[in-house]
């Protein structure tokens, strides 16, 4: 039987790309679906705080079962700096494209001469079911800054983000293969298969 699972985003490109890691039986309604407008609150210090609050701003005004994604780079030698101010560590002005050239300019300008590059990006989904109960699911991908910008696909930190066994940037790789084993990928790998 179809399940229908409202997705707290307002980005019709991640609706696709999560609908097509999910079972077939799982329909996601956009918020468009929904005739929700408007912005949902994402102010708390954690990615665990800001998935749940999204979800939860969503379940109280739908009833439904629904879920919401929250990503961040975390570094080592930052203290997990930009972490959950990732999209926004360098201002919140600009285009997306610029925002990121931004973002990256100041994570390398911060790591200058650091020696410890570690890094990774780590995906929560908060999951809210029929009955109104919370859970979470993470997925991981631990890599290092590189020391310069390098590639040109993908988005937002890819150009600098290594992966562990690799030698290139996700920007630098076929995108099908950062989709593979990206911190997204893994979260909601585990997501469809608990919900299966
Ligand atoms: P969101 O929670 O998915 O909107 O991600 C927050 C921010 O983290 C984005 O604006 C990007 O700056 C960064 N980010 C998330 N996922 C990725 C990725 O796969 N590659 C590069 N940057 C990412």
């Amino acid at each position: 039987m179809t399940q229908s699972l409202i997705f707290a985003t307002a980005n019709p490109h991640k609706l696709t790309e999560v609908q097509a890691m999910l079972p077939a039986h799982i329909r996601l309604l956009s918020l468009a679906d929904v005739d929700f407008v408007g912005d949902i609150p994402e102010t708390e210090p954690t990615l665990e705080g800001n998935a749940l609050q999204k979800a939860r701003y969503i379940f109280e005004r739908f009833g439904k079962p629904c879920f919401s994604d929250d990503t961040g780079l975390e570094t080592e030698a930052l203290n997990g700096a930009p972490g959950v101010y990732s999209a926004r560590y360098a201002g919140a002005t600009g285009s997306q494209a610029e925002k990121a050239q931004a973002n990256m300019s100041k994570l390398l300008a911060e790591l200058s001469g650091a020696s410890n590059r570690k890094a990774r990006f780590r995906t929560v989904i908060a999951y809210i079911d029929a009955s109104g109960t919370e859970h979470l699911f993470e997925g991981v991908v631990n890599g290092a800054i590189s020391e310069k910008p390098c590639g040109t696909t993908g988005f937002g930190y890819d150009p600098v983000f290594i992966p562990d066994g690799y030698h290139l940037s996700f920007a630098q790789m076929p995108l099908d293969e950062k989709n593979r084993i990206s911190h997204r990928a893994r979260a909601f790998g585990k997501f469809a298969e608990w919900i299966e």
